[in-house]
């Protein structure tokens, strides 16, 4: 069984279909918690699922460091990322940088889901990058988290192509759709030990 947490900062449409996918499949995976850096409208998704949830705010903390030690904490505490289990960490649209002695705690056992083909469009704002860029083609990417911003190892990419008449909305919400499926992808294959994120 892979117990996963998912971290989320938003809407959640990447969790929901991580949930659903999951629900069907449960005798491999098991999402445990979903954790947030705010009060994100995703959480309720968990909790009509009574799934558990925790929210760890940074301004709540002194430092990047003590955020991440208490998110951390959180995580463990539902039996992921421990030394016994380490399980999954998935970032799913969850718009915070861990600092390295998180990741470097986690490796290689934390993923992100990115929308863009990385190593093109890194950071907070990939898709109206490529937009302003005048790219013809994006997509969506699923890595493993270094120390980096969007730099770890690249484990699947799909790509998305990019319409003349597309608005930064519009683009996001086609490469979300390519990606939600590319996620729910990735982690059943780690979970049936078809990706081995140590060989990465
Ligand atoms: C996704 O496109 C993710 O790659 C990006 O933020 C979006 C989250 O979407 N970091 P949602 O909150 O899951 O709908």
């Amino acid at each position: 069984m892979l117990k996963v947490v998912v971290l989320i900062s938003g809407t959640g449409s990447l969790l929901l279909s991580l949930l659903d996918a999951t629900a069907k499949d449960d005798e491999r995976i098991e999402i445990v918690a979903v954790g947030a850096d705010n009060d994100a409208p995703g959480l309720e998704y968990a909790r009509q699922r009574g799934i558990e949830t925790f929210v760890v705010r940074p301004k709540d903390f002194v430092t990047r460091q003590e955020w991440a030690e208490e998110l951390l904490k959180n995580i463990r505490a539902h039996g992921v990322a421990t030394k016994d289990t380490p399980g999954l960490i998935v970032s799913a649209g969850f718009m915070r940088i861990l600092p390295e002695e998180f990741v470097t705690e986690v490796s290689p056992n934390l993923i992100n889901t990115h929308p863009a083909l990385l190593p093109l469009f890194p950071g907070a704002h990939a898709v109206r990058d490529a937009l302003a860029a005048g790219a013809t083609e994006t997509g969506t990417t699923v890595h493993i988290i270094d120390a980096g911003v969007d730099t770890g190892p690249i484990i699947r990419q799909e790509k998305v192509p990019v319409l003349a008449v597309d608005s930064e909305e519009t683009l996001h919400e086609r490469i979300k759709t390519k990606e939600r499926d590319l996620l729910v992808e990735v982690v059943k294959d780690i979970a049936a030990k078809k990706i081995l994120l140590e060989n990465l």
